[in-house]
């Protein structure tokens, strides 16, 4: 394979109470990504569209995965890359995720697809320490294997995929304010009262139990964060009125996407995500703050390539 165009999706980190173990991959929102082997060696980002990013591989999140790849496999040929933003870097959907995830699995494939899924989160992890401080898998976990993940363990890295019930839809309101990820983890408690925790983690585990057993009220019991959201809903206007106004249309939960500004809520069948999405926009139609709406299914296959030859 000399050139391969891939679509690398947005996701949904953290979903409420999984706080940097689960994330979700979105069907309708991502980045465009091409790679194209080139007789001089070295990598080289040829273009971005869609955002105002570095060109710069030692900066940019996809050409810091790159160049770790290269390392440990040499290759005597070069790598062209471009970018094609499909959403707002800072929105709380992923988006060096997106690109530091498809950089690893498009050149992955160039190299005649010798890492597995699992080497490729770690590369593609280095793109998010890059961007964001952290090294943090949840969202570029997503991305690679799709559909629902859990980040079992950090270390060693241990990444389970959930099955996703085939009617759970996401609707995601996206104000364009700034909140980065690096501030939005600065504003998070140092501790956490053992109550909170089993709290916590037992809806994580009811989250989990509700996937796997297509129980949607389980799932939307479960849909529940009282360490992170508390901390973070400051930083995103209007979020408490965006999820009171989410769960009365009959979202299954709404939460913060990630480190925000995003606001997602899961949904049961389209006709439910179509009345939680008309029921967020109009709460902010008046609130003079642009934003984005989306709606989405889940993306069960994560990354996909749409030309090779
Ligand atoms: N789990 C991370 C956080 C995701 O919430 O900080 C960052 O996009």
């Amino acid at each position: 394979m000399n050139y391969l165009k891939i679509f690398s999706p947005a996701t949904v980190a953290n979903v409420s109470c999984g706080f940097d173990a689960l994330g979700l991959a979105l069907e309708t929102v991502g980045d465009t990504m091409t790679f194209t082997k080139t007789a001089t060696k070295g990598v080289k980002i040829t273009q971005i569209t869609g955002a105002d990013l570095p060109l710069d591989i030692q900066v940019n999140a996809a050409g810091v995965v790159v160049l770790a790849m290269l390392k440990k496999h040499p290759v005597d040929f070069g790598i062209d890359i471009t970018i094609h933003k499909g959403y707002t870097p800072g929105s709380g959907l992923g988006s060096s995720a997106a690109s530091a995830a498809g950089a690893a699995f498009g050149v992955n494939q160039l190299l005649g697809a010798i890492f597995s899924p699992l080497e490729l989160t770690q590369f593609a992890m280095l793109g998010e320490e890059a961007t964001c401080g952290t090294p943090i898998a949840d969202n570029v976990s997503a991305a690679i294997y799709g559909g629902f993940t859990l980040v079992r363990s950090y270390e060693p890295l241990s990444i389970v995929k959930i099955p996703v019930p085939s009617e759970l839809m996401v609707v995601a309101i996206h104000p364009q304010v700034e909140v980065k990820t690096k501030d939005a983890r600065e504003v998070l408690p140092k501790e956490v009262p053992l109550k909170d925790a089993v709290t916590q983690w037992a809806n994580v585990a009811g989250l989990i139990s509700g996937l796997h057993s297509n129980d949607y009220q389980l799932i939307a019991d479960s849909l529940t964060d009282i360490i992170v959201e508390p901390a973070r809903k400051t930083l995103i206007p209007y979020f408490d009125l965006v999820k009171e106004e989410a769960l009365k249309a009959g979202a299954l939960g709404a939460g913060i996407s990630g480190s925000g500004p995003t606001i997602f809520a899961l949904c049961k069948g389209d006709k439910n995500a179509q009345e939680v999405y008309k029921s967020i926009e109009k709460a902010y139609q008046d609130k003079h703050i642009d934003f984005n709406m989306i709606l989405s299914k889940i993306n069960t296959e994560g990354i996909k390539i749409l030309e090779t030859n």
